[in-house]
């Protein structure tokens, strides 16, 4: 790309936030020009917004830490600086559905972390590897919203992306019912063990409203695009249960999986090691090579060893084995923050700008 488009990044101070800087670092395509928060950090430099909160493991980039923080609400004024922005503002649903939706209204497009639009009919919910095709419903979100470059994509829950990969790669045997465990870690709540210190040694069998994504949105991204409309597969039946335990970065999924044909384990490894999509085909800057990696020793996908597989941007699927109940158990693990956030939502906008969705202002 000759000049790179210009973005903004709406909470740009938070945890989702910080990985967007850190990942954007270096972009070929994309370049943060504008870095907005809440009026509470609006205004200050960006090193000084964020202050001691820095998460990343690398330093903060020397090209955002001077950068005036933008209230986030002064919508026309971000707008105006950018091609395009991500989002990741922790708000209430609605006041995020607003402010998406006003982003786009400015002919802005939105490549959002959020929830709020994850069940907005015509907005795209996307791992590009899967689903890019249902980007075709962002015409019709146009014509809604009396757009025409202004649309909100979105990119599903960072809890999916450790089993869901596997039903795609695996949907010519049927997956019928799926019943998975998942072991989230503490930055999936935008903490470190520094502010969250309770978890160290502990498990919480609880994560609000986790478990409804967990089952609902593979289905919408397994879905299919009807009359500028996503609607989403009937089947695998998913059952889930979300348990946050004392590990920074990684979600881990135990899995039990039957299906209409029941296949073979290597049936089952040969589609996974072949699983790709658009990101490697067109080649995108942030693609993973292999996006799932199957490791056939009985201990991994371990988090400590395998997170960080493909820049955190692949998955690693292990230990899958015949089940006394099930036809199939597996382990999966994914990194939360970049594949199962920002980097998710940066593989997406670079899927929208290779499909001339996003461009220059
Ligand atoms: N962490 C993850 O792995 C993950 C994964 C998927 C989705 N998410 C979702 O992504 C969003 C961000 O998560 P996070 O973990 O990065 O949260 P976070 O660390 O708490 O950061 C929140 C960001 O939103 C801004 N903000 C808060 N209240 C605001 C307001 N009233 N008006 C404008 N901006 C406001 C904050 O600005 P200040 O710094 O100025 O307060 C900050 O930039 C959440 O909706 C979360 O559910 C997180």
């Amino acid at each position: 790309m000759e000049k790179k488009l210009r973005v903004g990044i709406l909470g740009a101070t938070g945890m989702v936030g910080q990985r967007f800087v850190a990942l954007l670092e270096n972009h070929p395509w994309f370049e943060v020009v504008t870095v907005a928060a809440s009026p509470r950090s609006a205004g200050k430099t960006y090193e000084a917004a964020v202050g001691s909160r820095w998460k990343m493991a690398t330093p903060m980039p020397d090209a955002v830490r001077g950068l005036v923080v933008a209230n986030v609400n002064e919508v026309d004024k971000v707008a105006e600086s950018v091609d395009f922005v991500f989002s990741a503002v922790d708000m209430t649903k609605a006041e995020i559905k607003a402010i998406e939706e006003a982003y786009a209204r400015t002919e802005t497009p939105v490549v959002s972390n959020n929830s709020a639009h994850r069940w907005t009919p015509d907005v795209p919910m996307v791992v590009p590897e899967i689903n890019t095709e249902h980007f075709e419903v962002i015409e019709a979100q146009k014509q809604r919203l009396g757009t025409s470059r202004g649309f909100i994509a979105v990119k599903p829950n960072c809890s999916i992306q450790s089993y869901t990969p596997c039903l795609a790669a695996w949907k010519e045997f049927g997956p019928k019912e799926v019943v998975v465990t998942t072991y989230q870690a503490i930055s999936g709540a935008g903490k470190t063990f520094k502010d969250w210190p309770e978890m160290v040694e502990n498990i919480i069998p609880y994560i609000g409203g986790e478990e409804e994504k967990s089952e609902q949105e593979p289905l919408r991204v397994l879905g299919k695009v009807e009359n500028g409309e996503i609607v989403k597969a009937q089947l695998p039946k998913i059952s889930c249960q979300c348990v946050r335990v004392p590990v920074l970065n990684g979600h881990t999924a135990a899995v039990f999986i039957n299906f209409e044909k029941k296949p073979t384990k290597e049936q089952l490894i040969e589609r996974l090691a072949g699983f790709k999509g658009f990101p490697q085909e067109a080649g995108l800057p942030s693609a993973p090579k292999q996006f799932v990696q199957y490791l056939a020793d009985d201990d991994r996908p371990q988090v400590t060893l395998d997170v960080d597989y493909e820049h955190g941007m692949g998955v690693t699927i292990g230990r899958l084995r015949e089940d006394a109940i099930y036809d199939f158990k597996f382990i999966g693990l994914s990194h939360n923050t970049v594949r199962g956030a920002a980097g998710g939502a940066v593989l997406c906008a670079e899927t929208l700008t290779a499909k001339g969705f996003i461009g220059h202002k």
